[in-house]
């Protein structure tokens, strides 16, 4: 039996669509609008059109979106004081600085100068230890949207088996951090894991993030399983550029119950989230309660 094909750009419309609706009735009953800041340094062409679309949609969500963007030459201490400015606005609920920075700007620096209650990234080292602690906490906007769909598609996560492929800072360690939160049995295997193929095969829930295109084919996938695909890699194919994921999707999809497409798959979720995290994020400094089904 073919895989469901789980619609990530439905999913992104629809919790942009509660984002929307909370962030009225903040603005009715509070006379609160939320406020998302985003940096930019420098002229990165894909970093230009993430931060376009953020600030797209954060307006259609009826908040404020305040853009900054600096010359790639931005000193450091530069950066640190517009992050300081940003940390005493009370009209700035969330602060992202845009990733990657220029080389000469140290970014853990930067990230951790960011007040964490305003981290919508879930990037600073004190959201970071309250995941790993399974705390409450600020949590990343993509494995945040990975978490929501694989809620909506199965009645329970607990004690099932998750494998996450990809040990990185941004997707696999607090995506991994969530699945144990919500009681899976859950493995990171990364480049030196012995036999992938075979410890694939044991998962309830294929997490792939590991920016190998197509790597993941369907005898890494056990029969019904569900298989979220992180990857978004640019390839070459008959002449023309394609974006494919770190999944093989035609000989996965032919194993798996359910999984994730690229593009339209996880993609859509991660400005979502983010969008949800800002939610949150005013929600909690102003002491109200925390939006349903947007959070960890
Ligand atoms: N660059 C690519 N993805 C991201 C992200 O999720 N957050 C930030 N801050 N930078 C990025």
């Amino acid at each position: 039996m073919a895989a469901e094909i789980i619609d990530g750009k439905a999913f992104a419309a629809k919790v942009r669509e509660k984002v929307a609706t909370q962030v009225a009735r903040l603005k009715a009953d509070h006379g609160l609008v939320p406020g998302l800041a985003v940096v930019l340094v420098g002229e990165d062409p894909a970093s230009q059109v993430y931060v376009r679309s953020k600030g797209k949609q954060t307006v259609e969500c009826g908040m404020n979106s305040y853009e900054h963007k600096l010359e790639a030459t931005t000193s450091e201490a530069d950066l640190l004081a517009l992050i300081a400015r940003l940390n005493a606005d009370a009209a700035v609920h969330g602060i992202l600085v845009q990733l990657p920075l220029p080389g000469h700007i140290n970014e853990d620096l930067v990230i951790n100068t960011i007040d964490p209650a305003k981290d919508v990234d879930g990037f600073h080292i004190s959201n970071v230890g309250l995941l790993g602690t399974g705390q409450k906490s600020m949590v990343p906007c993509t494995p945040l949207g990975c978490l929501m769909m694989l809620r909506a598609h199965h009645a329970s996560l607990s004690g099932l088996n998750a494998v996450v492929v990809g040990r990185s800072n941004i997707v696999g360690k607090p995506m991994a951090n969530l699945l144990l939160k919500d009681s899976c049995t859950v493995t990171i295997a990364h480049s030196r894991t012995k036999d992938l193929a075979a410890l694939c095969r044991g998962a309830d829930i294929l997490v792939a993030a590991v920016g190998r295109p197509e790597m993941i084919t369907g005898d890494y996938v056990k029969p019904g399983a569900t298989v979220i695909d992180v990857g978004i890699n640019r390839i070459e194919r008959d002449g023309k550029t394609k974006l494919v994921g770190d999944v093989d999707f035609a000989s996965a999809a032919a194993v798996a119950g359910a999984i994730t497409p690229v593009p339209g798959g996880v993609g859509p979720m991660t400005i979502a989230c983010l969008l949800a995290n800002t939610l949150t994020a005013t929600c909690r400094a102003n002491g109200l309660a925390e939006p349903e089904g947007l959070t960890a």
